[in-house]
């Protein structure tokens, strides 16, 4: 087992706290984080779409996933506006294509991890099916809780009441974000 100082980013991306997180990853990754915007009935997309749009949180993701390595599936991949995010490692896990523009493409979780190295922050972002496949390999959960339950939803994240809150920041409704939320990062 080894230590990670690990940074909490608010809002604004500034670097608010700093922890020594304990790995437990058996991979030889320096950090497993996984960062997601989760609704109270952890609701978290609907048709291929996320729920919300919440420009703290687009700005809060990118803080934390610039110059780091992003892995997410293939219907993640898919619903990105303009494909692969700029700044950052894109990995794409797939049964079916192997290759995608800007993008690593491994066959499953366990490959694309293996091929990360120990020079390697990883942010797990979805969606609902890596989600699952990756909380019991996770170091740190980032989320965004959004405090609003949505009248449809068809994608879920996956129970995490096990995991221990460790940091939370809370924002109103304002103009520009029509729900309360909170970010909030958790340790198993
Ligand atoms: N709220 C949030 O923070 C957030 C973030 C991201 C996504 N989302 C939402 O989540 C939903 C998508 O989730 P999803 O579960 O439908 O799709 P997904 O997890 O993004 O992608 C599923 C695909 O990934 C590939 N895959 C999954 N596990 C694999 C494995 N072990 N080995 C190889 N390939 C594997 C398969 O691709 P192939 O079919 O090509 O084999 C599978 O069809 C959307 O509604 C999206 O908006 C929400």
């Amino acid at each position: 087992m080894a230590t990670h100082q690990g940074r909490c980013i608010g809002v604004d991306g500034e670097s608010y706290d700093e922890f020594n997180y304990y790995i437990y990853n058996e991979f030889n990754v320096q950090m497993i984080n996984i960062i997601a915007a989760v609704a109270k009935n952890r609701a978290i997309g609907f048709q291929n779409k996320l729920l919300y749009w919440l420009p703290n949180d687009l700005k809060r993701f990118k803080s934390l996933t610039t110059g780091n390595t992003i892995v997410m599936g293939r219907k993640t991949f898919e619903s990105l506006p303009k494909g692969a995010l700029p700044n950052r490692r894109n990995i794409v896990v797939s049964r079916s294509v192997s290759k995608l523009p800007g993008c690593d493409v491994f066959p499953s979780l366990n490959e694309a991890l293996a091929h990360c190295s120990d020079q390697e922050d990883v942010y797990i972002i979805g969606g609902a099916s890596i989600y699952e496949q990756s909380l019991p390999l996770a170091d740190r959960l980032c989320l965004t809780e959004i405090n609003d339950i949505p009248h449809e939803a068809d994608a879920f994240f996956p129970d995490y009441s096990a995991w221990k809150e460790v940091w939370r920041e809370t924002h109103d409704k304002d103009e520009k974000h029509h729900q309360q939320y909170a970010f909030v990062d958790y340790v198993i």
